[in-house]
Parts: C-alpha cells; sequence; structure tokens
C-alpha cells in the first residue's frame, strides 16, 4: 500500500488525477470504477478540465459506480446516477451507455444484485477509486460487511445517514438502504486510489493504513490489495504520522 500524503485537498485532487490519467491515456477503452460523495468532485474536476484544455476523449472509456441509494433513480437529484452525471458524464464525451450504476428502483433488489454482479464479471475495472467513511466503510460496506461481498443491499449505518444528511433537506429523508458493490467486487479492480481529506476521516486512515486487518474497518481490507495507493490530505493523515 502506497500512501501519499498531500498538503491540501486541491493537491489531494491533483495527485488522483495524476493516476486516472496516466490509465486513461494509456487505455482509451479502460474500465474506471468511480465513486460519489464529496471527496471525488476535485478529481472529476481536474478530469472536465483536461477533457476541454486537451481533448482527453472518453468516447469508449466504461465506468462501473460502486453504489445507489434504494428507491432513487435520475429523477432524484440526491441519486448517485444524477451526481455522476452532473458531476463528471455531463461535461466529458463520454457514451452515457457505457456507464453502469445498480438501479435504486429496481423492482426486485436481489435480481438487481445479480445482473451487476454479471457485469462486474465482464468489467474488471482497471482502476477504482474509493472515498472513505468516517467509520471505515468503503463504497456501502459498513463494518462487519464479509471480505468475500459481492452487490448487495445494505441497511446504511447510523453514522453513514447522519454524516450523509448533509445532502438532503432533513436526516428522516436520507434513503436508509442502498445498493453496493461487495469487497470482493472492489478488490477485484487491478488498481485502486482511496481518498481521504478533512480531520473527520483521520480515524478511518489510521484503520485503512496501520490498523488491524477486520471486518471491523472495512477498508483494511486495502492492505491486502497489490496495487492500491491512499491520497489523503495533512488533516486526514493526522493519526499516520
Ligand atoms: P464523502 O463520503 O466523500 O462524502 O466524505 C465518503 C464515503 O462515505 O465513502
Amino acid at each position: 500500500m502506497k500512501v501519499i500524503i498531500a498538503k491540501d485537498y486541491e493537491e489531494m485532487s491533483a495527485k488522483a488525477f495524476e493516476i486516472m490519467a496516466g490509465v486513461v491515456k494509456s487505455n482509451p477503452e479502460a474500465v474506471l470504477g468511480l465513486a460519489t460523495g464529496s471527496t471525488p468532485i476535485g478529481l472529476y474536476k481536474n478530469m472536465i478540465a483536461d477533457h476541454k484544455e486537451n481533448g482527453t476523449s472518453y468516447k469508449a472509456i466504461k465506468t462501473v459506480n460502486l453504489d445507489e441509494y434504494e428507491g432513487l433513480d435520475y429523477s432524484s437529484d440526491q441519486s448517485y446516477v444524477y451526481f455522476m452525471r452532473d458531476n463528471l458524464f455531463d461535461h466529458i464525451d463520454i457514451d452515457l451507455a457505457n456507464t453502469n450504476i445498480e438501479n435504486g428502483k429496481a423492482s426486485d433488489a436481489e435480481k438487481e444484485c445479480e445482473r451487476y454482479n454479471a457485469l462486474l464479471e465482464t468489467l474488471q475495472q482497471d482502476i477504482q477509486i474509493l472515498g472513505i467513511g468516517s467509520n471505515g466503510h468503503i463504497a456501502f460496506n459498513e463494518p462487519g460487511t464479509a471480505f468475500g461481498s459481492v452487490t448487495h443491499v445494505v441497511q446504511l449505518a447510523e453514522s453513514t445517514i447522519k454524516d450523509n444528511s448533509r445532502m438532503f433537506a432533513s436526516i428522516d429523508e436520507v434513503p436508509k438502504r442502498a445498493f453496493t458493490m461487495g469487497l470482493k467486487n472492489i478488490m477485484n479492480a487491478k488498481k485502486i486510489v482511496i481518498l481521504a481529506n478533512g480531520a473527520n476521516k483521520a480515524k478511518a486512515v489510521y484503520g485503512l493504513v496501520k490498523g488491524e486487518v477486520t471486518e471491523q474497518v472495512p477498508a483494511s481490507i486495502l492492505q491486502l490489495h497489490p496495487d492500491c495507493t491512499v491520497i489523503c490530505d495533512e488533516a486526514a493523515a493526522a493519526l499516520i504520522k
């Protein structure tokens, strides 16, 4: 596991972009595993600026996203499918048909998980971008999730509902359940870049980098990945220095 400590959010995002650009430029048909949340927005801004300034093309790029709230789809601006279009896809030349995310409104949740797992079998991520929850979750794999898990529906932890309530009008509006790639799907990526910024991530970053590898800290599984880079800002790195 490689650890890069950046001085701030901008530098963290720029360093993540360098790795992402390397993947996209060396393979214009790469499969990108993407994440939502506040953390990767700076990376996506760098990708958009590079596309506009240097013409880097995403025409043949495919994407798979980590997770989606149950009950939400593009008609809700809180959905992750909406987030991806708003923060990245609508600003680059990607073919939306090549972008994939769980359908939060699927009528049969189990079938939807099967569909997504089968899809992931055919779309191994050349790079997977991750954020980390303050409780050590990656995607919506909350503490206690089996390391062997694949795409499934989860009950969100109280801490996650609280963390994410800032995006909603009130905490009551945060969905209680979500679809998420499992830890096995994430570990299948050829390369992983996990980003963290802010003091509220310091404890989780400690567990990610220096803690015991345990299902109680889902991100700790990344210590076992052969090509994982952690990029965090000074505040998030406070306990690992
Ligand atoms: P954040 O979420 O980027 O909004 O902090 C990260 C996560 O919960 O994985």
